[in-house]
């Protein structure tokens, strides 16, 4: 049953409706607050302003922060653990941390206060996201050093809500306490939502008559096809909401359930950017760039204009007055380039979804022969009864689609269902075999 709708107004922070003014005020102010705290209390990042020319009394307008050296991901690393931390140890009351597929991980940490702000934000994108008090929410992202499960459950906390902290993993237990609690919204990343749908048809239940509303979903980029899949087959509406632990975790941006149309940034928290990647020059909203972010209100980590490596662009508030950001295409590391054509794995979702016989479980293989990229894309078929269709039809239609719309030539495999491994956070949809250069 979908129920999604918007908050009464009396229901709303005052200042997620505030004027443009009101909020560049805000923001002009917070922002003037965390350059100083960073220059004072953050020894690496006060060198990095040296060496940069730059002054927290350089900054007295929004426009004046492109002044200021970006942060990466690199610097987290380069200090790790604690050396970006604002506050002495004995402040702090959570760590979280990045698995650090790629060498070490990333550390990130929180004081009361950060735990308090990073709450209201999250329970600010679920309320946006059509959930309210008294609802039940079965958390479905992971807990631990993921900051997905406790960032959403502390936001659900605070809203109101019965938590379920389910966590991931375990998907037929998923299904089981579905049934027996009646959770109303279902927080997951879209790809596990994806395999607790299979696992409801695996055991003969209609995802459909289920006593859930709304789907909070995101941590991963995904498509509005997707949303459409993910919608039809739970009876449900769905939101994409994002963040990263860097800025806070969950609760940066989420979409507003009675416009679903791009996300809302909680701009009295996190001031957002677009730049161009390559030169970092701060491009207009509107354009299509490297999102970026300050905080203006953490105490522990605060970050200046940390790089996010997430495509998008900044539009004008609808649902709310804040600005809202484009649902990202994809990171700018998760990009193919494929005998010289930029793709993204989200290309490639919103295409296969088109075609009825095959599923959204996919991946992208990436080989290289005789010096040629090679890319084949893998695909389950809906559903057993349509193998012999979708591997006959769907597979050439979708070869002729990416052909046609993305602009290269892929080999797809219709696999038979089941066939393809389920994540249970976020799913990893490109395996580049291709050496590297
Ligand atoms: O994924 C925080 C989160 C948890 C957001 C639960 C939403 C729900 P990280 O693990 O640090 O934090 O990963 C952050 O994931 O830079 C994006 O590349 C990607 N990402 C997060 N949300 C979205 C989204 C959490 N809605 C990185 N759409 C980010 C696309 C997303 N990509």
């Amino acid at each position: 049953m979908r129920l999604g709708a918007a908050p009464e107004k009396g229901l709303l922070d005052s200042i997620e409706i505030a004027s443009r003014d009101e909020i560049a005020a805000l923001q002009t102010a917070r922002l003037t607050r965390t350059l100083r705290r960073v220059y004072d209390n953050v020894p690496p990042m006060r060198a990095k302003f040296a060496a940069h020319g730059v002054h927290p009394d350089d900054f007295h307008t929004l426009a004046d922060l492109a002044k200021f050296p970006f942060t990466a991901k690199a610097d987290l690393r380069d200090n790790y653990p604690f050396g970006l931390f604002a506050v002495p140890k004995a402040q702090l009351v959570r760590l979280h941390a990045s698995s650090g597929t790629t060498g070490k991980s990333t550390v990130v940490g929180y004081t009361k206060g950060d735990i308090a702000t990073w709450s209201d934000v999250v329970a600010r994108s679920i309320r946006a996201s059509g959930g309210r008090a008294g609802m039940v929410a079965h958390i479905a992202y992971g807990y631990g050093l993921f900051t997905g499960g406790l960032g959403v459950h502390y936001g659900a906390e605070r809203l109101g809500c019965t938590i379920v902290p389910a966590s991931g993993g375990m998907t037929a237990r998923q299904v089981q306490l579905i049934g027996d609690f009646a959770p109303d919204i279902l927080m997951a990343t879209p790809s596990y939502a994806l395999a607790i749908l299979d696992e409801f048809r695996a055991q003969g239940i209609d995802p459909r008559r289920t006593s859930l509303k709304l789907g909070y979903f995101g941590a991963e980029p995904w498509t509005n096809a997707m949303r459409d899949e993910l919608e039809r087959a739970f009876d449900i509406d769905a939101t994409d909401n994002y963040g990263l632990s860097e800025v806070i975790g969950p609760g940066v941006a989420c979409e507003c359930v009675e416009t679903k149309d791009g996300l809302h940034i909680w701009e009295d928290h996190f001031y957002p950017e677009v730049i161009d990647p390559l030169t970092g020059a701060v491009l207009p909203d509107g354009e299509m760039g490297e999102l970026v972010f300050t905080s203006l209100t953490k105490e522990a980590m605060p970050v200046v204009r940390y790089r996010t490596r997430d495509l998008t662009r900044l539009l004008p508030g609808t649902a709310r007055t804040m600005r809202r950001m484009e649902k990202i295409v994809g990171r700018s590391d998760d990009m193919m380039i494929v005998r010289g054509v930029n793709v993204f794995p989200t290309q490639i979702e919103e295409q296969l979804l088109k075609i009825a016989s095959l599923s959204g479980h996919y991946e992208i293989i990436l080989t290289r022969e005789s010096r040629l990229d090679e890319m084949e894309v893998r695909v389950e078929a809906r559903s057993a009864d349509d193998f012999a269709q979708a591997r006959d039809q769907g597979g050439a239609l979708l070869a002729k689609a990416i052909k046609e719309r993305i602009g290269v030539s892929a080999q797809v495999s219709v696999l038979a269902p089941s066939q393809i491994e389920r994540s249970i956070g976020k799913a990893k949809h490109v395996i580049d075999k291709r050496p590297k250069a």
